[in-house]
């Protein structure tokens, strides 16, 4: 068996560090584990990535913006994660099909039905196993991101606040809808705290992947 990991949340609150942490915990301990972000993970989806990033397209409009992260996600799901998961290996993926309920649903106001029957059509049906949702006021998220950033700051960061405030709704009312894969971590803790927490949520789920990816004896501490 094999184990999807998705990790969800606003700009800034540190999902990339935490997938590499939890990436690096789990190969520690002996599992075979791909890293993946989305858009991107494939040398198309960089591609598509780029466009969507590109603060020259502000005539992209709505729909375009669903279809090109809808192309990368349907590349990343073909090229990469089902093959790996088939392997029984760990894929931990920054941001998935959680994401444009959030962003391109809640944030900008797309129909979600509709929403839902493309990322339907992009991803076979693939669904996480597991999602953590790292949790973070917006305006704290904002400016982590901005001091991180500096001059990466791209078209989708410069949204304004009251589209990030419902992203973060948005997410809140996707993770009711399936809460038993959902796990909500605050994300305002330092980052080895986070990490600790990811960790503990993650561990019972790895029952599944036992015995396939060779994990050390005690398992990771
Ligand atoms: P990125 O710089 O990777 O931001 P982050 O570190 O927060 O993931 O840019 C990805 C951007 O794409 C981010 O603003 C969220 C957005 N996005 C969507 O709007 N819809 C989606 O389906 C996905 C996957 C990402």
């Amino acid at each position: 068996m094999s184990l999807f990991i998705t990790l969800e949340g606003p700009e800034g609150a540190g999902k990339s560090t935490q997938a590499r942490r939890l990436a690096a915990w789990l190969r520690s301990a002996g599992y075979v584990v791909t890293e993946l972000r989305e858009p991107g993970g494939t040398a198309i989806g960089e591609r598509i990535r780029a466009i969507l990033l590109d603060d020259d397209h502000h005539e992209m409009a709505a729909m375009t913006e669903v279809l090109l992260f809808a192309a990368a996600r349907a590349q990343l799901v073909r090229q990469v994660i089902r093959p790996r998961l088939a392997a029984g290996e760990i894929v931990i993926c920054d941001r998935y099909a959680d994401s444009t309920l959030a962003h391109q649903g809640y944030g900008l106001g797309g129909d979600l039905d509709e929403l839902r029957r493309i990322t339907y059509s992009a991803t076979g049906g693939l669904e996480p196993d597991v999602t953590v949702l790292l949790e973070m006021p917006v305006a704290a998220a904002l400016e982590r991101k901005q001091r991180q950033s500096g001059d990466a700051w791209n078209r989708l960061d410069a949204r304004t606040i009251g589209y990030h405030e419902r992203v973060a709704a948005g997410y809140r009312a996707v993770r009711a809808a399936a809460p038993a894969r959902w796990h909500t971590i605050d994300a305002t803790a330092g980052v080895d705290d986070v990490a600790r927490r990811i960790e503990a949520a993650i561990r019972p789920s790895l029952d599944r992947v036992a015995g396939v990816c060779r994990p050390s004896e005690r398992g990771p501490s």
